[in-house]
C-alpha cells in the first residue's frame, strides 16, 4: 500500500506536479451570464474535462483528481441533480473507451450508496476496463466530502485494529478514499470562490492552492499552463526554512 505523508516525512517537490486536484466550478454563472439555463454550464463543463484530462497526460501530470459532485450538492433543486447525474452517465458511456485507448484510468470516489444501480454498475466496469492503465489516474469525485472521507477511514481503520485505542496517521491514511495516490502537489479551483468547500480536507494539508476566476467551462490548457508556473515558483518548504532549503540545493 503506497503511503506518503508531508506533515510525516519531507516528500518531493516535483517540477510537474505529480498530482493535480481541481475543484471545477463557475458552470452555473458561466451560463446564467449567457442567459442560459445553468444545466448548458454544466454540459459545456464536460469540455473543458476532456482538455484537461489531454492536457494533464500531455504534460507528464501521474494523478488528477475531479470535483464533480459533493456531499452538498445534494440540496440543489432535484431537476439540476438529476440532469448532473444523467450527464455523468452520459460523460462514462462517452469518455470511457477513449480513455482507455489513451492508457488513462479511471477511479471514482465518494459515498457511491447513494447511486443507482445502473450508475454505479457503470463506474464499475469503467473502472474495471481501465485498471491496468499507466499514463495518468483520472479520479472523479461523485458525492464527495473531505469529512464522509476521514470519517469512512477512522471507521475502517478502528475495525481493522480491535480494541485499539491510539492511533497514528500512518495506520489512518490506508483507509482513505485515495489512498493509492500520493497527496496532490497543486490544486486548482476555478470561479472565482476561494474556499476548500469539503474537498480533500485530509490530503491537501501542504498543497499548493491556486484560485483564478475563469470560470470552469472556460477553462483552457493555457490556464493549466498558467497554474503549473505559478506552482512552480513557489518555494514548497514543509515546515522548514527557505535557508534550509537553499542549503540542500547547493
Ligand atoms: C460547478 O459549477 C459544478 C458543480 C458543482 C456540479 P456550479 O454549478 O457550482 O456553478 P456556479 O458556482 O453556480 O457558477
Ligand atoms: C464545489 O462547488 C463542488 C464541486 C465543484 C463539485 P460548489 O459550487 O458546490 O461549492 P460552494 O457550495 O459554492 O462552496
Ligand atoms: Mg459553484
Amino acid at each position: 500500500m503506497k503511503y506518503t505523508s508531508s506533515t510525516t516525512e519531507v516528500p518531493d517537490a516535483p517540477q510537474v506536479p505529480r498530482h493535480v486536484a481541481m475543484i471545477m466550478d463557475g458552470n452555473g454563472r458561466w451560463a446564467t451570464k449567457r442567459f442560459l439555463p445553468r444545466v448548458a454550464g454544466h454540459v459545456k463543463g464536460v469540455e473543458a474535462v476532456r482538455t484537461v484530462v489531454e492536457a494533464c497526460a500531455n504534460r507528464g501530470v501521474e494523478y488528477l483528481t475531479l470535483f464533480a459532485f459533493s456531499s452538498e450538492n445534494w440540496r440543489r433543486p432535484e431537476e439540476e441533480v438529476s440532469l448532473l447525474m444523467r450527464l455523468f452517465m452520459t460523460a462514462l458511456e462517452r469518455e470511457v473507451s477513449k480513455m482507455h485507448a489513451n492508457n488513462i484510468r479511471l477511479r471514482v470516489v465518494g459515498d457511491l450508496s447513494r447511486f443507482d444501480d445502473k450508475l454505479r454498475t457503470m463506474i464499475a466496469n469503467a473502472e474495471r476496463k481501465t485498471a491496468n492503465n499507466t499514463r495518468l489516474t483520472v479520479t472523479v469525485c461523485a458525492n464527495y466530502g473531505g469529512r464522509w472521507d476521514i470519517m469512512q477511514a477512522v471507521g475502517k481503520m478502528v475495525a481493522a485494529h480491535p480494541g485499539m485505542t491510539d492511533f497514528s496517521e500512518a495506520q489512518l491514511a490506508p483507509h482513505l478514499a485515495m489512498a493509492y495516490a500520493p497527496e496532490p502537489d497543486l490544486f486548482i479551483r476555478t470561479g472565482g470562490e476561494q474556499r476548500i468547500s469539503n474537498f480533500l480536507l485530509w490530503q491537501l494539508a501542504y498543497t499548493e492552492l491556486f484560485f483564478t476566476d475563469t470560470y470552469w467551462p472556460d477553462f483552457s490548457i493555457e490556464r493549466l499552463d498558467e497554474a503549473i508556473a505559478s506552482y512552480q515558483h513557489r518555494e514548497r518548504r514543509f515546515g522548514r526554512t527557505g535557508a534550509q532549503l537553499a542549503e540542500k540545493k547547493t
